[in-house]
């Protein structure tokens, strides 16, 4: 009697809807199952096997604005350290930048940095409240610095150093075409793509690494050939070697930010202080000068 149900459910059913008691639909319906499991796993671990293929490099100083980040530094300091958050009472009335030079009015060396951010304050000054209900109350000011030591893991002071040194702006070169060429730089915004002198890991969605690359490295060797790719880079937003090969035109084409094309927009001199900038940078001479 059950196999004449089955029978007749198989007739009213349309036929595109197998029965689930045939054995070569069931073994089909198995080998179909593995199949997609087998290209799921797939799937997923194709960023392993991309990351291992592709290894994503990260410089000292993007990890360590991950670390401000995560630290909450910005919320007080601005966006990416640039400041402009009100401060009543305090100096000039707002919280200082991170950038832009401001630092070396708040600290001479990088152990009063390193006093700064651990205790809120150069150890020879006065000591303030900067935690709990009294913090800042009684100094004058709504907002004081405060001390991080309670709340910094291992190694992450290291990192705040060295984003607080690449981000302080205040390292420039001593030749005249590429000091002129940093200025730009800084004009144009180059380091909000590429972070802060040029030391990478800006998220980029869809591109190979998932960020922007910086000018240092390996990722810059393989980006970067020769002076002429590098001109080729500034003035067209990609060099030709890149554009010529269908795999890597393809992931470019795709990622959310593109390199803009800076050529119709700029002197060939500009180009020409933007290249020496950019090779001083990716020398690597300004990781050796001190900051503060
Ligand atoms: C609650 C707001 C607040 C937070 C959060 C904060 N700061 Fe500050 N920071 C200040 C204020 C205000 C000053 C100015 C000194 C003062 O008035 O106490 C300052 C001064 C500084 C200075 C010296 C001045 C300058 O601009 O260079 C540094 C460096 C600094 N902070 C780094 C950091 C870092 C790194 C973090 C995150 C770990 C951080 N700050 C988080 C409020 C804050
Ligand atoms: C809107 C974001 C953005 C800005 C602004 C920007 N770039 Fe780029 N740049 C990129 C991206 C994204 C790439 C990666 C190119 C790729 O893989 O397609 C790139 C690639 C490059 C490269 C190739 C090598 C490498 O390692 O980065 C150079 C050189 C470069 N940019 C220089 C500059 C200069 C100089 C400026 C300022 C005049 C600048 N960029 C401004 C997004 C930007």
């Amino acid at each position: 009697m059950a196999g004449d149900w089955g029978r007749w459910t198989i007739a009213v059913l349309p036929p595109a809807l197998p029965a689930a008691g045939d054995k070569t639909v069931k073994r089909a319906l198995i080998v179909l199952l593995i199949a997609v499991v087998v290209a799921e796993q797939a799937w997923l671990l194709a960023p392993l096997v991309k990351s291992w293929i592709f290894p994503p490099r990260e410089d000292a100083a993007a990890a360590g604005r991950r670390v401000a980040e995560s630290l909450g530094c910005f919320s007080c300091h601005g966006p990416g350290g640039s400041g402009g958050i009100k401060n009543p009472g305090g100096r000039d009335g707002v919280i200082p930048a991170l950038s832009g030079g401001e630092m070396m009015m708040w600290a001479s060396s990088e152990s009063e940095l390193r006093e700064l951010i651990l205790y809120g304050r150069k150890l020879a000054d006065e000591p303030e409240e900067r935690s709990g209900y009294a913090a800042g109350q009684g100094t004058g000011r709504a907002i004081v610095m405060p001390a991080f030591e309670p709340h910094i893991g291992a190694g992450e002071l290291e990192l705040l150093i060295a984003y607080l040194g690449a981000n302080s702006g205040l390292q420039f070169p001593s030749e005249k075409p590429a000091a002129a060429g940093l200025e730009l730089v800084h004009e144009l915004g180059c380091f909000r793509c590429h972070g802060p002198m040029g030391t990478g890991g800006v998220a980029n969605p869809g591109s190979l690494k998932g960020y922007v690359p910086g000018f240092w490295g390996q990722d810059y060797a393989e980006l970067v050939a020769d002076r002429a790719e590098l001109r080729q880079w500034i003035a067209n937003g990609i060099s030709d070697r890149f554009r010529d090969n269908p795999l890597a035109g393809m992931v470019i084409e795709r990622q959310a930010v593109k390199m803009p094309a800076y050529g119709e927009f700029l002197s060939e001199k500009e180009i020409d202080t933007l290249i020496a900038s950019i090779e001083w940078l990716a020398a690597a001479h300004w990781r050796d000068m001190p900051v503060p």
